[in-house]
């Protein structure tokens, strides 16, 4: 073991985390103790040729991998072009180090993770699940469900012991039902909280819901405080803030075991329906991308939320990992499914990301905190 984790290039001595810099003393103290020579979430794309052949992707291959869901499954919704697979992500400061499935089990030998938040948390679930399940072939146990042990989606690789589980919540926030209808508690950390903090890894997200209007938004009412009126509607960067701050305040609150516990927060998952961000107004949305940007920096600049997830995050004292794939999901306008998934009549998703894909990328970093940050491990 620890050999096969010393063959990684000696990431352990480079891998760290400039980026954090921006945070509080506080935090820094706390959980960054590791060298801070690198920046893993600083770099740009290049495309990388180095399996036998162009239509074969970097990772694995989607159509031998059981649990992409078919928003997702771009190749086999017949999506033509191939070469978004073919790009790395490459750290300007260091080497991202490829995911290594083995490596991955062993060291998590026993342990659950469980990703909480929206659909893009399912995107990164099923791209965890279909890199260990290249890792281990086709003749592994693994046992999958929905409502086990953390009420969740999940899959369990029998022979490690090993978890993936996926809970959806929108908000991260509780939704009670009361007699006027479905109130978003802005103060209270969703219920199943009691269920996640017994997790091994637990990895967060929100963004995508707050913006969203109408029957489809999932709540009728809002309210901030039980001794505060509940109203339809407030601003809704006021109330994304309120809701992350009771996710921080919770996180601070001692329920978690950080001995046993490691935290992430994955901020803040982007969208390419305004082309003119990225300097092609021409276009509609995603739907005829087939390149990443270029370069490191996206034109428009992060989305203004993130600045609220980097507030928030600054302010909690306990060691949470901010997983800051903002920008390198931002370069990525061809990594989205577009009219190639099966949400049918003539939709463009540029909101979740086909698999393989992006997400594999993200479960790289993941993989590189979790294995060979002796911090995090
Ligand atoms: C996250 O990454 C972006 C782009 O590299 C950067 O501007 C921002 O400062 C980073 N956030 C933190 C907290 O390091
Ligand atoms: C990789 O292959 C593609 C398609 O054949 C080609 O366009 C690209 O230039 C190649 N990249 C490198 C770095 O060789």
């Amino acid at each position: 073991m620890r050999n096969s984790l010393r063959s990684h290039g000696g990431l352990v001595s480079h891998l760290s985390i400039l980026i954090i810099a921006t945070f509080s003393t506080h935090l820094l103290r706390q959980v960054f103790a590791i060298p801070r020579t690198c920046n893993l979430f600083q770099g740009s794309w290049v495309s990388d040729n180095s399996s036998k052949s162009n239509n074969i992707p970097l990772v694995y291959d989607s159509s031998q991998c059981p649990f992409i869901n078919p928003l997702f499954d771009c190749a086999k919704h017949g999506r033509p072009d191939r070469g978004y697979l073919r790009y790395r992500w490459q750290p300007s400061a260091c080497n991202l180090p490829k995911f290594d499935g083995k490596v991955f089990l062993e060291k998590l030998r026993g342990k659950t993770i469980v990703i909480v938040g929206d659909s893009i948390s399912f995107n990164q679930q099923e791209s965890l699940t279909c890199l260990l399940h290249a890792a281990v072939g086709p003749n592994s146990k693994i046992t999958t469900g929905t409502m086990g042990p953390y009420n969740s989606n999940y899959v369990t690789f029998q022979e490690y012991g090993v978890t993936i589980a996926e809970f959806y919540t929108r908000f991260l926030a509780q939704i009670t039902t009361e007699k006027i209808g479905r109130v978003l508690k802005l103060h209270l950390i969703n219920d199943y909280g009691n269920v996640w903090k017994d997790a091994d890894v637990l990895i967060f997200n929100t963004g995508f819901w707050w913006d969203v209007n109408g029957n489809q938004k999932g709540w009728d009412f809002i309210q901030d405080g039980e001794n505060n009126p509940i109203v339809r509607d407030m601003d809704r960067t006021l109330a994304f803030r309120k809701a992350l701050t009771t996710w921080a305040k919770w996180v601070d609150s001692g329920v978690l075991n950080f001995a046993k516990t490691k935290v992430f927060y994955q901020g803040f998952y982007p969208d390419h329906y305004r082309p003119s961000e990225w300097g092609r107004p021409e276009l509609k949305d995603c739907a005829k991308e087939t390149e990443p940007m270029s370069g490191s920096t996206y034109p428009a600049g992060p989305p203004p939320r993130l600045s609220i997830v980097e507030q928030v995050l600054s302010s909690i004292k306990s060691p949470v990992q901010f997983l800051n794939v903002t920008t390198l999901s931002q370069l990525r306008k061809d990594g989205h499914p577009g009219r190639y998934s099966d949400a049918g009549n003539g939709f463009v998703d540029c909101t979740h990301w086909c698999l393989a894909g992006i997400p594999d990328t993200w479960s790289s970093i993941i993989f590189a905190y979790l294995t060979l940050d002796e911090n995090m491990a």
